[in-house]
């Protein structure tokens, strides 16, 4: 009964947003005729994978409304899309705004507007309201989908048009959105997260987990795949608890299984994983699995359990450890990589050197690794024992080191073997070369041309160069 109600508002939505497309269409229409050029558009894209995707669908609504993308901010409408994750990326932001404010003295039909996760700061729009005031458009993560709505009621008034939701529980589907690639694209699959680890700013940001309806979105990725797509990401910031909250529970690992079914669909990634929510069920869909792909990006932060504790991460050391087991146990040629805070408020050499420990039993392929960046508003940031800054610079440095050794060593390890590559462009450097990736995420460059690009191909590794293969194109199936 329920979802009846939420499917009639839904529609009722998206009609209603594509009534506001329309509107705005006709507004650039007369635009461009008034300016005797086409309508340019560039949006600005920090921070994950989750703010990628959904500046696509930001495109796909500017694209529907008419303007031309251009990756020049000397643009008609300027959009950043925003990440507050760590602190440097908000100062970026405001750094770049001084630089929008002067081209905006150029060409006074700019339009500005800034979204994303900074935006849910109400600190971040007190500020933005306060000293830029030549911005046009401030929403947030929970309505990107009224952009057009927001543009008419900026077209129709003459002050800035702000429109930040606390959260939401609505999950609206079928607006446009344009790939950036044609063949591998990214279905979200939940948003937000409710895991409050104690240095992360998402879960107030991106508010509480809502998953999508699994009939939803194998309806996306079928539409996706006859539009060309062979891979998928599915996205969300805690996918292994996907489903939990749904009117009819439904687990990842069924999920995958149902996606794993859709035909002429090639390669499944996903991210991000939380360790404490990786089941059994999911390590054995894993390992029976034709199309997931032979690479898990499982975030540690820390290897210390006393601080892991801290940060309310919900498993110790020794947990990870085992369940990494279990993976490679599963999956035994499975790349893993992973995300590492050095310098989390009490940190001390013995924790770091816990979190050295299991790099090394671990083996990651490659980690990213982040300064701890204090958020205003996350219990960490009123811990008192924050690390000097020089101690977190070495430490860095030591881990750092510690990871590239490590990918050093694995890197190369395919040499020789025939592996499949879907081929993704090319060659930047040499137009008779194409670049590819392997299932593991490595790229390939081998001698082919433009007719493989969206294709699956066999190629030899022929010679390991760290931390990528030249390759050549075998023989058909062997
Ligand atoms: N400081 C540093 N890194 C952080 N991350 C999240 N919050 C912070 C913070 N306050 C890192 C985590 C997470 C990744 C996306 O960003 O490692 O997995
Ligand atoms: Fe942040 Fe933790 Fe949620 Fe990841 S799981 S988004 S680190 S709170």
């Amino acid at each position: 009964m329920n979802r009846n109600i939420t499917d009639i508002e839904n529609s009722n939505q998206t009609e209603r947003q594509l009534y506001f497309m329309e509107m705005c269409k006709e507004w650039a229409a007369k635009q461009q005729e008034k300016l005797g050029r086409p309508l340019t558009a560039c949006v600005n894209t920090f921070g994950c994978q989750m703010n990628a995707h959904d500046s696509e669908k930001i495109i796909g609504i500017l694209e529907k409304i008419g303007y031309t993308m251009i990756e020049d901010e000397k643009a008609d409408f300027v959009i950043y899309n925003t990440c507050t994750v760590r602190e440097n990326a908000n100062l970026k932001v405001y750094g770049r705004l001084g630089y929008l404010k002067k081209l905006k003295s150029q060409n006074p039909h700019m339009m500005i507007a800034l979204c994303g996760c900074m935006m849910q700061e109400t600190a971040v729009v007190e500020k933005i309201k306060k000293s830029y005031k030549f911005v046009d458009i401030i929403f947030g993560t929970h309505n990107i989908f009224k952009l057009a709505e927001l543009m008419q009621a900026r077209i129709d008034s003459k002050g800035m048009i702000i429109d930040i939701w606390k959260d939401t529980a609505e999950i609206v589907e079928d607006l446009p959105s344009e790939r950036k690639h044609k063949f591998k694209a990214g279905v979200n699959i939940m948003y937000g997260c409710n895991n409050f680890c104690t240095y992360c700013i998402v879960p107030y940001v991106r508010g509480r987990e809502r998953s999508r309806n699994p009939k939803d979105i194998i309806r996306e990725i079928e539409a996706l795949v006859a539009d060309g797509v062979v891979e998928i990401m599915l996205l969300g910031q805690n996918v292994n608890s996907y489903g939990k909250n749904l009117e009819h529970p439904v687990t990842f690992a069924q999920l995958l299984q149902e996606i794993e079914k859709i035909e002429g669909l090639e390669r499944i990634r996903f991210m991000t994983s939380h360790p404490k929510d990786l089941s059994d069920e999911l390590i054995a869909v894993m390992r029976d699995s034709k199309k997931i792909c032979n690479h898990l990006h499982l975030p540690v932060q820390c290897g210390s359990s006393r601080l892991l504790k801290i940060m309310n991460r919900r498993y110790t050391k020794e947990q990870y450890l085992e369940l990494v087991d279990k993976i490679k146990k599963a999956v035994p040629n499975i790349s893993l990589t992973t995300d590492i805070i050095v310098g989390f408020p009490g940190e001390t050499e013995e924790d770091f050197q816990e979190t050295l420990d299991v790099v090394r039993k671990v083996r990651y392929e490659s980690a990213y690794t982040f300064i701890y960046s204090k958020r205003t508003g996350t219990p960490a940031a009123k811990m008192e024992e924050q690390v000097p800054e020089d101690v977190i610079k070495d430490r860095f440095d030591r881990l750092l080191k510690e990871i590239q050794t490590i990918s050093a060593e694995l890197s190369g390890r395919d040499t020789g073997k025939v592996e499949k590559v879907l081929v993704e462009e090319i060659n930047s450097q040499d137009p008779d070369f194409v670049t590819g990736r392997l299932t593991n995420n490595v790229l390939v460059h081998f001698k082919g041309s433009s007719d493989l690009i969206g294709k699956i191909a066999n190629v030899r590794l022929a010679e390991s160069k760290g931390f990528y293969y030249m390759g050549e194109l075998a023989e058909e199936e062997q």
